[in-house]
């Protein structure tokens, strides 16, 4: 490999890939990686984590709202930290590199700090979020609205489709629910996230890294369509309150409306039908939304069409629908001298510095609301992601790490 990379750091990206083979493992469901919010493979990778940390010499633990945090001190206990991570949970049948690649990079870049008895002048904390992904509840980034001081308790009320409130999910997981919503971080000076692009722009480019320069807002919607239940072979179809077919034409003008308008997206991705039988018309269905755009004010109009249009629908098929705001997030600035640092240590490694937006949404839009925030982008296969083909190659995850460890080391109080 012809890299501006130094030994050290390609063993160290080598040994971070190993780590993410092996912490796909943890997953609930054979075959393919799942790995929900406080799920039993959740717990088993939080404990994997926690094990690695220890043999690094960190003390980690899990938190009241179920994120594993550790503290490697400075050169004087106490001082102001520079915080890293991502998220360790996952979609259904996911890829083993979104979130997990940054909660890694995060342990190794304290990996290689401790190696070398290294203390800098500011203490490094890493986190490893429990809830990014937003899939087995109707909230999502409950971990970083923790740390950001703006947890909401309502969260705890949610339940998963098996019925389990996220309050008793989270005290089995070893959380602790009275206490999440009062664990606001202090004395953080900045927190940045390493992150797979889930964009093809770097390997369009012939790029390894990107540094992020603002992540879209986006809102997500919950739903209801209210038909009337009935007989499938005796009710003639001009009588029909087909609560499916209502939902369908819905989705069809949510896309319609997305595609109307360039850097909009919006994305129908679960739907549930009740009662769900093939002899049955049904009579509800139940539906998400995903709305982003990199311009707060184009998607409030945005979403005000959407209502319109689904109310519409609604009315001319005899139906009721019922929407609820589920998850809101403003677009993300990143402060520009966390995108000077990782751009300064991204050139270092003789790689032109781009950046580049985030088409995604991330912890670090919430934790920008605590502290200054950046991110670091490493280019991954296609751009594809939230899919079991995401791919990273070994030269990239180092370039990645090299970059983030760089930058810690340079890092002064902003
Ligand atoms: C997280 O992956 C998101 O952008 O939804
Ligand atoms: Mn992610
Ligand atoms: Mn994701």
């Amino acid at each position: 490999m012809a890299t501006g990379l130094s030994d050290v750091e390609l063993a160290a990206g080598a040994k971070l890939m190993a780590r993410l083979d092996a912490f796909a493992a943890f997953t609930d469901e054979p075959g393919r990686l799942t790995r929900l919010f406080l799920s039993d493979a959740h717990r088993r990778a939080a404990q994997a984590f926690i094990a690695w940390c220890g043999e690094a010499g960190l003390n980690a633990r899990v938190d009241p709202a179920g994120n594993v945090v550790a503290r490697y001190e400075g050169k004087s206990a106490g001082a102001p930290a520079l915080m890293l991570g991502s998220h360790i949970d996952t979609v259904r049948d996911a890829g083993r590199y979104d979130g997990n690649y940054g909660a890694l990079a995060a342990l190794a870049v304290v990996e290689a700090l401790a190696a070398e008895g290294e203390r800098l002048d500011h203490a490094v904390e890493i986190v490893a979020f429990g809830d990014e992904e937003g899939v087995r509840y109707r909230t999502t980034l409950t971990g970083s609205r923790a740390l950001a001081g703006t947890y909401s308790k309502d969260a705890l009320n949610q339940k998963d489709s098996g019925g389990v409130l996220m309050r008793d999910a989270l005290k089995a997981f070893g959380g602790d629910p009275e206490r999440a919503g009062a664990i606001r971080a202090q004395n953080v000076a900045a927190f940045v996230e390493a992150h797979i692009e889930q964009d093809p722009v770097l390997e369009a480019e012939g790029l390894p890294l990107g540094i992020v320069t603002a992540i879209n807002g986006a809102t997500r919607l919950e739903v209801g369509v209210d038909g009337m239940a009935g007989h499938a072979g005796a009710t003639p179809m001009a009588l029909r309150r087909d609560a499916l077919t209502a939902a369908a034409e819905m989705a069809l003008a949510i896309e319609a409306r997305a595609r109307a308008e360039p850097n909009l997206v919006a994305t129908v991705g679960r739907l549930e039908v009740w009662p769900g039988a093939t002899n049955v018309i049904p009579g509800h269905v139940q539906f998400s939304i995903d709305l982003r755009a990199p311009d707060d004010s184009r998607r409030a109009v945005a979403l005000a069409d959407l209502t319109q249009r689904i109310e519409a629908v609604a009315a001319s098929r005899g139906v009721r629908a019922t929407l609820a705001k589920t998850h809101e997030a403003d677009a993300f600035v990143c402060d520009s001298r966390i995108v000077a640092g990782l751009a300064k240590a991204v050139g270092s490694l003789g790689v032109p510095p781009r950046l580049l937006p985030s088409g995604a949404g991330h912890d670090t839009m919430i934790m920008g609301g605590l502290c200054p925030a950046g991110m670091l982008f490493v280019r991954c296969k296609g751009g594809v992601s939230h899919n079991p083909l995401e791919s990273i190659t070994l030269e990239d995850c180092a370039f990645g790490l090299a970059a983030l460890t760089r930058f810690v080391r340079d890092f002064h109080i902003l």
